[in-house]
């Protein structure tokens, strides 16, 4: 079994290295569009197997899609990264022109895969992998939430002085400032967090959760890649063992929280078949409203794209 990662840069490499020390398939193939790049990565992947005790192959491609045939999730994160300064918006044109192109070549050479987008601005992105995939949605959708809720869930065990393993929540919208972290859903060890920190301190968490992907770029001058390979990684070994996880998952809505024709990032329930099930939280009024919010923010960046292909049309 196959699970190809477009991109061998810093997020792609570490979700390939990853899925190749969970054996989470049998070949992982790993293409970049720079001469040799994958290649030297995957080899040096491949050489940490006998340290690591893995058989999972790694195989570099410099832009050869041939390798990649018979795939059966493909990770797309190439694109270029956020610089200090840069939203993720100002990201739009380069990277949509890239998960253009190469969601059409996947798609060639892999019909049936469950595509993952990595690149950003993430809810667009996996907007235009949509447009040009001509796949039901259910197998076409972006990584940021599983991240975003990480980084959240991080923070509140430092907070907490408890152990990260047993904090659970959700946090939905776009991969943006707009997105919502749900303190409603969030508990630790069962016991709801409202009960474990004062209002105060966690409203702190959830503002830092919101700039959580600046926070890195403003110390290492580009975007974080442990966490988000780690993320895309949890994902296509949801699809792959068909486990049927409850993530949040940027996903194609079509009236689930009133909202339509829009990628949003809400809680699904992830299997082989890629998103097996949305899952509709019966969020108050306050949490509505900043769903809201952060829908609008994401149409307006949709927009942009669905603008620019009117005018290359
Ligand atoms: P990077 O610059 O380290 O790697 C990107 C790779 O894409 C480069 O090796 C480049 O050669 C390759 N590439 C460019 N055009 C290509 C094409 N047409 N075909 C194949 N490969 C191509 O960047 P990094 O840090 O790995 O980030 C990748 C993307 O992921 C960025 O857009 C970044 O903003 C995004 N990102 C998204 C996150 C999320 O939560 N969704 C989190 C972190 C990063
Ligand atoms: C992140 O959240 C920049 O999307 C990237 O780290």
């Amino acid at each position: 079994m196959k699970v190809t990662v477009v991109g061998a840069g810093n997020v792609g490499a570490t979700c390939a290295n990853v899925l190749a020390t969970r054996e989470v398939a049998n070949e992982v193939v790993l293409l970049d569009i720079k001469e040799g790049y994958a290649e030297g990565k995957a080899l040096d992947i491949w050489e940490t197997a006998p340290i690591n005790l893995y058989d999972t192959r790694t195989v570099g491609s410099t832009n050869d899609y041939a390798k990649t045939a018979g795939s059966e999730v493909v990770v797309i994160t190439s694109g270029l990264p956020r610089k200090p300064g840069m939203s993720r918006d100002d990201l739009i044109a380069t990277n949509a022109g890239i998960v253009k192109t190469v969601t059409e070549n996947v798609i060639k050479h892999s019909p049936d895969a469950k595509i993952i987008v990595v690149s950003n601005p993430l809810d667009v992105m996996t907007y235009c992998a949509y447009l040009n995939a001509n796949m039901d949605s259910s197998k076409v959708f972006g990584m940021a939430g599983i991240l975003d809720t990480a980084r959240y869930r991080a923070f509140l065990a430092e907070a907490l002085d408890v152990s990260p393993k047993d904090i659970q929540a959700v946090l939905m919208g776009g991969h943006g400032d707009t997105m919502v972290p749900l303190p409603r859903y969030t508990t630790v060890g069962g016991i709801p967090v409202t009960e474990m920190i004062d209002e105060e301190k966690l409203n702190a968490i959830v503002e830092r959760t919101k700039k959580g992907g600046g926070e890195i770029v403003n110390l290492l001058g580009t975007s974080a890649w442990y966490a988000p390979g780690a993320a895309a990684a949890q994902m296509v070994e949801a699809i792959v063992r068909d486990q049927k996880r409850i993530f949040p998952v940027c996903a194609w809505l079509t009236g689930e929280y009133g909202l339509e024709n829009i990628y949003l990032g809400v809680p699904v329930k992830l299997g082989k078949n890629g998103i097996e099930e949305i899952v509709e939280l019966q969020l108050n009024d306050a949490e509505k409203a900043l769903l809201d919010t952060s829908a609008k923010a994401v149409r307006e960046v949709m927009d942009v794209l669905d603008n620019m292909n009117s005018v290359n049309a």
